[in-house]
């Protein structure tokens, strides 16, 4: 006997477990109310089990036109007649784009890649169309990984779904309790594990493009920031979105570390190889403050014995334009950052730019959120923060601007054979700034004679 008969059995048909109301007719009824379809709407239900929502719909308003999507032929067989029927995986329904008022998922995504299943509903639906959401939730990794070991199921936290279905182009219209439980031994029994879960059904309005479906790229540096942007994206992820990564070809070895354990769960994980070593022997030392003699101009002219660059001149050729490049290479439409306006107060770009639009998922976040939410999901959080206190981690080991960071901490710490390497490109660049400050001075006094 199917696990369905004997809940039918036991009068529970929905096999949704909790539900708006106390019988599974009124569960029907207040779901038709919330939705206020119009006349002769088009719906279609994925995953749709045996088909019981339908069913009872039907008998109170027989103007709605029902497509029931289910992998499962032997439940496809008991959904009632006058319904479409097909036979198909949530994700890739085959159904024509923009044909129906609404979509019902209900105890079903969770079979399935989250992103992906919002995504095919995002395609489905006509502009403005509704999405319901009946779902389990759960924002604990040991909770989640209980659906997944006992109901094969994966659980995200209510959170996480929510900005998936914002990036799919949706907004939540409204949100309703489903705390009825369904009745019988079968669902007491079950309700020791899904006691655990949170749960609740939403209606969300198809209010823009779907985000999902465009040609997207993470950009990971294996930071705090960008770390919980893959966190909080990992269904997306691990449906296909591709993630980015600069090895300048000296990258510090804690982010190292963090970068090895997330490739191994990331499907598409590239890497953008530069050499900031090499790039460094020929253009100079990076530092926070330059002068004329030191920069190429004036080593065309010997004017100077050290060659400097500036903080950003180096970031940019080693890190951030092999990065913009490859977008550009790639025909990505949507760059992902961690960037956060809590950083410096300003970010440099935020939607559309003249090369693609940038999505910032963290920008409204606090540095101790982000911390919190790392801690949350489990994620591994480079050991340089304990040691570290500036906005971002340090990208080289070798680097000898950014003197904000608090880098000599960080290396006397974590890195003590490279203090002393550190010390002398410093005391080099100070040579050189103490020389044209000498000058400045001087100037300056002679300046302060004439008066
Ligand atoms: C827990 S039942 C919920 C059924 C129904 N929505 C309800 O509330 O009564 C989950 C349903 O999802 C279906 N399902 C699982 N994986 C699916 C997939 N990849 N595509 C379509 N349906 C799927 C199962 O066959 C089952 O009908």
């Amino acid at each position: 006997m199917r696990n369905e008969q004997i809940l039918e059995a036991q009068g529970v048909n929905l096999l949704a477990y909790w539900r708006l109301a106390a019988t599974e007719q009124e569960h029907a009824a207040t779901l038709l109310q919330i939705l206020d379809l119009p006349t002769g709407a088009r719906v279609v239900d994925l995953g749709c089990g045996t088909g019981e929502l339908t069913r009872l719909c039907q008998a109170i308003r027989p103007d709605l036109s029902w497509t029931l999507v289910n992998i499962d032929a032997w439940q496809l067989a008991q959904c009632p007649d006058g319904a479409q029927l097909v036979e198909a995986s949530m994700i890739d329904t085959g159904l024509p784009t923009g044909t129906f008022c609404a979509v019902i998922v209900a105890y079903a995504m969770g079979y399935c890649n989250v992103s992906q299943v919002l995504k095919e509903a995002a395609r489905l639906l006509i502009d403005g169309g509704k999405l319901v959401l009946h779902e389990l939730y759960a924002s604990s990794p040991s909770v989640q990984q209980l659906g997944a070991e006992v109901l094969g199921y994966q659980v995200h936290a209510a959170n996480d779904v929510q900005l998936l279905a914002t990036l799919a182009g949706f907004d939540v219209l409204s949100q309703h309790e489903d705390c009825h439980q369904a009745p019988g031994a079968v669902v007491d029994e079950a309700a020791q594990v899904f006691h655990q879960f949170d749960h609740g059904l939403a209606v969300l309005c198809k209010a823009r493009p779907c985000q999902l479906s465009r040609r997207a790229a993470l950009q990971f540096s294996g930071g705090k920031d960008s770390l919980a942007c893959l966190y909080l994206l990992k269904p997306w992820v691990l449906a296909g979105l591709p993630v980015y990564w600069t090895h300048t070809g000296d990258t510090i070895p804690e982010t190292l570390a963090v970068v090895e354990q997330v490739r191994r769960w990331v499907p598409d994980f590239r890497v953008i190889e530069a050499d900031v070593l090499a790039w460094k022997h020929a253009h100079g030392t990076p530092s926070d403050v330059t002068t004329a003699q030191s920069t190429w101009m004036g080593q065309q002219y010997a004017m100077t014995e050290i060659q400097l660059v500036g903080r950003f001149d180096c970031c940019w050729h080693n890190l951030m334009k092999p990065m913009h490049d490859r977008m550009l290479a790639d025909g990505v439409e949507l760059v992902i950052r961690g960037t956060k306006l809590a950083d410096t107060g300003k970010v440099p770009a935020n939607g559309a730019t003249e090369h693609y639009d940038v999505l910032l998922p963290l920008l409204n976040w606090s540095h101790a959120q982000v911390f919190d939410y790392l801690q949350e999901v489990g994620a591994p959080i480079s050991p340089v923060y304990q040691h570290f206190k500036a906005i971002s981690a340090p990208e080289c080991l070798h680097c000898s601007a950014w003197w904000d960071d608090g880098k000599a901490q960080y290396l006397k710490q974590l890195h003590p054979e490279k203090v002393q390497q550190y010390q002398v490109s410093l005391q080099q660049i100070r040579a050189e700034l103490s020389k044209r400050l000498q000058e400045l001075d001087s100037e300056l006094k002679e300046c302060e004679s004439w008066h």
